[in-house]
């Protein structure tokens, strides 16, 4: 089977980080390019680290497309006491040899959609993609499908109301979520099910690759960060899961919904509500509800190994 076109909208982010090396070195995909987003850091940040994974990775073959810098509701907040102050960690990284396009994002989306049918893979905030609709809503017919992580059934993870991607930019998420597309929604209760622990670090340090090595170093403070947060170490792979959703569809378990977004609300703006009736069971809007993390870390780890041992 042809692998599957991929275009990874992302705010690296350490947890995107694996989740784009996953998709780097993965057969189903032909990532095409990645599409950077304010998020877990500013616009300038994501787009170096995109720079800088794709330079780690060797892929200089793939895109980088600047996107939005403001959410379409307007400022919001970022991530930086979970991800550094750089996005990934804060360690030392050498000038990346991978370079920018000069198309923006919102217009290279569009180009490859046009070229041949395209699964978007969303990892931040939504506003790249909703701008994208509101800019060409035609493109709904050359998109196979869109993946995001993203919401929350249960609990927020920066409110109690509200999930980071989400939380950023509500009216993105809105318009998204309304647009006619095959959609499958990733969210925190199906993330947390998915986690790293100290053993997966030091199978990475094993590796004996810059790979292993520069993922366990950016997923040290992230560890930590979760340990004071929570009180344990869990490594939670939120991105990955939806680049896992595009590499074996069968391997997460999913219900079909409604998925609205609250855009108001003192306590509730970002809230995201999955409405499972029977009515929504054939949705073309699904949601994830569960995932084997053994059998994810065990893909993870597999494809982690291929990529080059340092010279
Ligand atoms: C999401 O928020 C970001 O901090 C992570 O990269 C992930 O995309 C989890 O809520
Ligand atoms: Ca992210």
């Amino acid at each position: 089977m042809a692998p599957t076109r991929v275009i990874i909208d992302t705010d690296p982010g350490v947890d995107d980080a694996v989740a784009i090396m996953l998709a780097l070195a993965s057969p189903e995909l032909e990532v095409l390019a990645l599409t950077t987003v304010v998020g877990n850091v500013e616009l300038e940040k994501t787009t170096l680290n995109a720079r800088r994974l794709l330079t780690l990775a060797g892929r200089s073959d793939v895109l980088v497309g600047r996107g939005c810098a403001t959410p379409i509701g307007g400022a919001s907040g970022t991530a930086a006491e979970v991800h550094g102050q750089d996005g990934l960690g804060d360690l030392a990284w050498p000038e990346p040899s991978v370079q920018e396009s000069s198309e923006d994002a919102i217009e290279m989306i569009y180009r490859l959609a046009q070229e041949a049918p395209l699964t978007l893979v969303a990892i931040g905030p939504l506003t790249n993609i909703a701008t994208l609709l509101q800019k060409h809503p035609d493109v709904v017919t050359s998109i196979e499908r869109v993946v995001i992580m993203g919401g929350a059934s249960f609990e927020g993870n920066v409110t109690a109301a509200a999930e980071f991607n989400i939380w950023v930019d509500p009216e993105a998420a809105e318009i998204v979520f309304a647009g006619a597309w095959k959609l499958d929604i990733m969210p925190l209760d199906l993330t947390h099910q998915a986690f790293l622990n100290d053993d997966d670090l030091n199978f990475l340090r094993g590796l004996d690759s810059e790979v292993g090595d520069r993922l366990a170093a950016m997923l040290e403070p992230y560890a930590k960060f979760h340990e004071e947060w929570v009180g344990n170490r869990d490594l939670i792979m939120h991105d990955a899961m939806a680049v896992y959703e595009v590499i074996d569809p069968t391997a997460i378990q999913k219900d079909g919904v409604k998925a609205d977004v609250e855009t108001s609300g003192v306590h509730s703006r970002g809230a995201t509500w999955f409405t499972r009736s029977f009515h929504h069971a054939e949705s073309s809007t699904r949601v994830g509800v569960a995932v084997h993390n053994a059998s994810f870390v065990k893909l993870l780890r597999e494809r982690l190994a291929t990529y080059p041992a340092k010279n």
